[in-house]
């Protein structure tokens, strides 16, 4: 927090005002050794918003987004070194658009306006922003005007960027340079170095923008002063340290899924409080083939206390003779609570519960700082919202290609780094049109083995979003041998994702598919055909229930 707050609008980065910065007195800014080691993102509501922070941090600096209406007080007392203003679907002349709040300048922190947000800075400081004739969507060529100025120099006079905007900067506001421009904005970038502000109408935060790295890179070491340190590893001294100071000598139960956000939850705990913590595996039955093992030997190698509850025959009994789905997975939440709870009440004294919340979760949920509350959080399916635990979250502010990162940092075994997500209620969800019994459990485990081992050898598992079989339960005739079959189909699903929320269906090569198909009718009594599914999402699903 800044002691005196800045009187004077002095943005330079005159030799005063490096000393005032280095007693940790002055507006925080590059060569302030007190501010912190990270940028803030303000989120103007872009598509490319969260993109923007995973970028940065992996140009090594830790990246937080912020609703742009953040008060200018809280950005000041977080002293970042750099700010960045993301891209946003308004236009800056709509009445309630986000604006860009001019005391912002006065903080004399570096600022990056990309998109909207440069648009939203030069309207405000002055600079003309208006509609343009005709909107640049994609792929656009750029034009270096001059040298380029600080943000641009050297890169190459005329190079292909990524626009998506209709509103465009005419004209900078006094005192900026224009750097670029493209067929559609006159002002495609500009800056104030003095004042430390930059803008660029194109998103370098994507792949089709090639320079987009460089350019960013540029902003946050050059202008920002920013020392490039983070990375997955730093994360784990930082978030050890946290949960020691969180936890104390409390006691800590985690509820392991199988995947990869509780077991990286649970072992950064570990490393934190050691015995301390108890991890409670529910083994519901409905996990796929040797997983459940895995876990176990995943954990008991690292030594981390391990309740291993088979619950089978439980799960299965509430199961029988269920059909609809919705009911399926409200028994096997239930359920699920129940064990847990019957488990946590064995334990003496605990006080804390470990959750897997990521940071895209943490933003779809408002991006608010510390959820006190217990959330469902589907991976554990449903913990009971009555439970007196303080939440340990040491994945709050984490995406999932990170803690992947950290998993494997931590020496989680591959297999399970990366294994695709996985729903809660497991192959439950899978047996579509009928009950879950063990016969169909362990027909869909052996198709969705093969399945799995055959998109391993042929070197696709990381590339999809999730590949897995279906069990219909209905039956068609075949012919084997020499006899008729009455069988069950299987579905083969895969598909390419980035966040789940859509997807499209993996065009699988014709021999891995036909390898999967012979494998499955071969070795399977219970099976005479196999499909392939070919919907995307919307508007189908990724599962079939
Ligand atoms: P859908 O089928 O809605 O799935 O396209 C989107 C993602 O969510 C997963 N999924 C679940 N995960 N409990 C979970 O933990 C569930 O009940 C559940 N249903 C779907 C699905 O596997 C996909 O990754």
């Amino acid at each position: 927090m800044t002691e005196t707050s800045p009187a004077t609008t002095v943005h330079d980065h005159s030799p005063e005002i490096q000393v005032e910065r280095a007693a940790g007195v002055g507006p925080p800014g590059p060569g302030d050794v007190t501010a912190n080691e990270e940028v803030l993102v303000l989120d103007f509501g872009g598509q490319y918003s969260q993109l923007i922070a995973r970028r940065i941090r992996e140009c090594g600096v830790f990246a937080e987004l912020l609703p742009s209406t953040t008060p200018v007080a809280e950005i000041e007392a977080r002293r970042p070194r750099g700010l960045v203003l993301s891209g946003g679907p308004a236009s800056v002349y709509e009445p309630g658009a986000p604006r860009f709040p001019t005391e912002l300048v006065d903080l004399g922190i570096p600022v990056l306006g990309i998109c909207y947000g440069m648009q939203a800075m030069v309207a405000a400081l002055g600079g003309r922003v208006e509609a343009a004739e005709a909107g640049e969507f994609g792929r656009t060529d750029l034009a270096l005007l001059g040298d380029g100025g600080t943000l641009l120099a050297g890169l190459p006079a005329s190079q292909h960027c990524w626009m998506s905007h209709r509103d465009t900067v005419f004209e900078p506001p006094e005192g900026f340079t224009a750097l670029a421009s493209s067929p559609g904005s006159p002002v495609a970038a500009c800056e104030s170095p003095e004042r430390g502000l930059y803008g660029i109408q194109f998103h370098p935060e994507v792949v089709h923008t090639p320079y987009g790295t460089e350019i960013l890179t540029r902003f946050l070491r050059d202008v920002a002063g920013c020392r490039e340190q983070w990375s997955p590893a730093s994360v784990i001294t930082e978030q050890v340290e946290a949960i020691r100071a969180q936890v104390g000598e409390g006691r800590v139960i985690c509820g392991l899924s199988g995947g990869v956000d509780s077991s990286v939850a649970a072992m950064l705990v570990h490393r934190a409080v050691g015995e301390r913590l108890t991890c409670v595996f529910v083994d519901h039955g409905l996990m796929r083939l040797n997983e459940a093992e895995q876990v176990v030997e995943a954990f008991s190698q690292f030594g981390i206390p391990l309740v291993h509850v088979e619950a089978e025959e439980r799960f299965l009994a509430r199961l029988a003779g269920v059909d609809d789905p919705e009911t399926k997975r409200m028994i096997i939440g239930e359920e699920f609570i129940r064990v847990f709870e019957e488990e946590a009440e064995r334990l003496d004294d605990v006080g804390y519960l470990v959750q897997g919340t990521l940071y895209s979760d943490v933003i779809e949920s408002g991006g608010g700082t510390g959820t006190d509350t217990i959330k469902s959080h589907h991976n554990v399916g449903g913990l009971p919202e009555e439970f007196d635990f303080s939440l340990v979250e040491p994945l709050r502010m984490l995406f999932k290609d990170e803690v992947r990162a950290v998993g494997a940092e931590l020496g989680l075994p591959d297999r399970m780094v990366w294994r695709q997500p996985f729903p809660g209620p497991g192959l439950a969800i899978r047996i579509v049109g009928g009950e879950v019994n063990r016969e169909r459990l362990d027909i869909l485990r052996s198709a969705d083995a093969i399945l799995q081992e055959e998109v391993r050898a042929a070197g696709l598992y990381r590339e999809l979003w999730q590949s897995f079989c279906v069990l219909p339960v209905v039956r068609s005739v075949g012919v084997q041998g020499d006899g008729r079959t009455y069988a069950y189909p299987i579905v083969i699903r895969a598909v390419t994702s980035d966040d789940a929320m859509t997807a499209d269906w993996a065009r699988l090569p014709y021999d891995l598919i036909e390898r999967v198909s012979s494998r499955i009718i071969n070795e399977i009594a219970e099976v005479n055909r196999v499909a392939l599914d070919v919907s995307s999402k919307p508007p189908a699903t990724i599962e079939w229930e």
